[in-house]
């Protein structure tokens, strides 16, 4: 029999969460129970006997043998006694290689994407080409018919195959998953997209939320896939279930913030390490000369924790302090203070649900209480998140009872998805100025942040879905404003299909230099690590093994260059920056490719 699954761990994330929270216990055995996989002496042993640089590998390994011998097998080598050599034997012999239950999902080959004949540089062009013919080398499903009768793993049974980003990510991710499905739909693999929609359907199904839950994109997800093929039967299959998930966010992360306000965060409860990040985790909270006691132990796992479902982990977005002291990472992770920050992202996009779903269902008690929740929100952000001086949106910080300000691409979330207060669209206007002053800061793509920390989520690294994001946000308002529009009800969910661009306004030719950077940026980091076209592009050396990286993650000072620093090296791939190239190029196709070699720019 064969399983598809993704992997319990994120599970584990969520159940450990429920944990500490007195009258959830009951959900964190149900839904997390795995002895090796989510917490426990055996976990704990074998993560801080480091054996590997990077705890997941260890928590993506199957067992060889079945659950109950794997156990005894531990107590034997004496438990949480075993010596450093017995635990690289135990794990030798009874686990298998990571990902060893994954197979490459066959996707049959087929003729580039017909928009590409638009796109006008021969070379971006054939790159183009490679890009939407690399999913199928991301795309797998797992065969648990390899594991033995009884063993374990931490991948969960899906039904469909799936895209991976790629690199140390053996299995999908949720906020990943929308950009992803943006570069499969415009790679007119329609069908994939539409299984990875379902698994995550499923799990929202089956679970009742999203379990290591990011950036809540789900109903985006569907938009897009309905917007692209039409299919609405489609769109009334996952009513329920993105019913389901808002119910969740509603329930598990809603604060009070005064009499008549409430908004939302990023909040898991967990008591324990992240199980794939466990010996991480461990020594952030494990400092001998800054003991922590066991409530503020617990209270720093779960800000790291959430710190992941923020899908910003991490961020000088969420710690106290901007900087690292003694070159130590770590001492700045133990400022973490995710659960205390109203983020505008995750707001802007509860209300983008509250909006859609007000939209698409036509039972009027059903619309009328989306129509009422999105206009709730709609208030709240106006009074705690927007920023009438500055002319921006900023995360609420709960903890001094004030705005954060601090420019982040955070703040553009409510102008690509519409979460804009009447009073914000005077702004209108200016609501690029931050942005436009980072980009004159920095030559290559928009950064993460202000600050260096040495975080991955901060400067100098700028992230492909803030580039989509904020191009988006950027071509919205150029709409709005050539619209007259002055509230948020003129605004229609399906507004990105009639967009009519005008090419020569500033602001399209600013998204246009976004794009500009990006594709450069991308492109060239790919030709520096050996990347080539037959017939077009030769290879840069012929010393490397190489053939072109396509990286998560880029350096906002240059463009060629992959993003550094946080939790782990960094990664290839992948899977969102490809898609975020595919629609750039769908959006502009007269963009034309540098010469990498030489000095080149595009200035603001
Ligand atoms: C490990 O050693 C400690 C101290 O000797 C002992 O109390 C504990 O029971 C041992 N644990 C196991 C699993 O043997
Ligand atoms: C969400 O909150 C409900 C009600 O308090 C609780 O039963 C449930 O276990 C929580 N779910 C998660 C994943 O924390
Ligand atoms: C832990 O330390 C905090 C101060 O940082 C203190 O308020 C709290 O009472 C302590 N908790 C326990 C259980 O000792
Ligand atoms: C939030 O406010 C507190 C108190 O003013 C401050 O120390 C902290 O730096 C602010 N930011 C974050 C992310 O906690
Ligand atoms: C960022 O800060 C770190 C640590 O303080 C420093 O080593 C590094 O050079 C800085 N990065 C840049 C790009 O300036
Ligand atoms: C939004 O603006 C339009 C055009 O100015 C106006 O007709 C409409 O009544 C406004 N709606 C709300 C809810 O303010
Ligand atoms: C790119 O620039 C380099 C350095 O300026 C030059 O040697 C090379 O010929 C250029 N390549 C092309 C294809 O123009």
């Amino acid at each position: 029999m064969r399983l598809h699954g993704i992997r319990l761990l994120w599970l584990c994330l969520f159940a450990t969460v429920t944990a500490i929270n007195a009258e959830t216990t009951n959900s964190a055995s149900s839904t997390c129970n795995s002895p090796i996989y989510c917490e426990g002496p055996l976990l704990r042993t074998v993560q801080l006997a480091r054996l590997f640089p990077d705890s997941k590998t260890f928590v993506d390994m199957p067992t060889k043998e079945p659950l109950k011998q794997v156990l005894d097998a531990f107590d034997a080598i004496g438990g949480e006694n075993a010596s450093h050599e017995s635990i690289v034997s135990f794990v030798d012999t009874y686990f298998d290689q990571p990902g060893s239950e994954l197979i490459q999902y066959s996707v049959e080959k087929q003729n580039p994407p017909e928009w590409l004949n638009d796109v006008h540089d021969p070379i971006y062009r054939g790159w183009l080409e490679k890009l939407s013919d690399e999913w199928r080398d991301l795309a797998f499903e797992f065969d648990t018919s390899k594991l033995c009768d009884g063993c374990v793993t931490s991948a969960l049974p899906v039904k469909r195959p799936f895209v991976i980003p790629g690199g140390r990510f053996r299995e999908f991710y949720y906020w990943d998953t929308y950009f992803v499905i943006r570069g499969l739909l415009l790679s007119d693999l329609n069908e994939l997209a539409k299984d990875m929609i379902e698994n995550l359907l499923d799990f929202v199904d089956t679970y009742g939320f999203m379990r290591k839950s990011q950036p809540p994109l789900l109903t985006e997800m569907v938009k897009i896939y309905v917007e692209k093929t039409g299919d609405e039967s489609f769109l009334y299959k996952s009513l329920p279930i993105l019913d389901k998930e808002y119910t969740y966010w509603l329930t598990n992360t809603t604060v009070q913030l005064d009499k008549k306000h409430s908004l939302n965060r990023y909040d898991v409860h967990n008591a324990s390490p992240r199980p794939e990040s466990y010996s991480e985790d461990y020594e952030v909270a494990n400092d001998p000369t800054e003991p922590l006691n066991d409530t503020e132990r617990h209270e720093l796992y779960s800000n790291l924790a959430s710190g992941a479902e923020s899908g910003w982990d991490y961020t000088s977005r969420w710690t106290k302090t901007k900087q690292i002291t003694n070159n130590d990472p770590n001492t700045i992770l133990r400022q973490l203070n995710t659960r205390n920050i109203i983020p505008v992202d995750l707001n802007a996009m509860l209300w983008s649900i509250e909006n859609t779903l007000s939209e698409w269902h036509s039972a009027p008690l059903e619309k009328q209480y989306y129509q009422r929740q999105a206009s709730k929100r709609l208030a709240a952000m106006d009074q705690y998140l927007w920023n009438p001086e500055h002319h921006a949106f900023f995360d609420y910080n709960i903890t001094g009872q004030q705005q954060n300000i601090e420019f982040t691409p955070a703040g553009m979330v409510p102008f690509w998805l519409g979460s804009v207060p009447d009073r914000a669209f005077k702004s209108l206007p200016k609501v690029f100025d931050y942005v436009i002053e980072a980009l004159r800061q920095d030559p290559g793509i928009l950064t993460t942040s202000e600050f260096n920390t040495t975080m991955q989520w901060d400067w100098p690294n700028g992230w492909p879905p803030l580039q989509y994001i904020t191009m988006r946000a950027i071509m919205n308002v150029d709409y709005w404003i050539r619209h007259d529009f002055h509230n948020a009800s003129q605004i229609k969910y399906d507004e990105e299909k009639g967009l009519d661009h005008d090419r020569t306004s500033e602001f399209i030719q600013l998204a246009r230099i976004m794009g500009e950077r990006y594709a450069a940026s991308s492109f060239c980091s790919w030709y520096n690590t050996g990347g080539s076209l037959p017939g077009l592009l030769e290879r840069l050396t012929s010393d490397t093994e190489d053939n072109g990286h396509m990286f998560e993650k880029f350096n906002v000072q240059n463009m060629g260059s992959a993003g550094s620093g946080g939790e782990y090296t960094v990664q290839v791939g992948f899977g969102w920056t490809n898609g975020v190239a595919l629609w750039i190029f769908n959006t502009f196709s007269d963009i034309k490719a540098p010469n990498c070699t030489s000095t080149f720019s595009y200035p603001v």
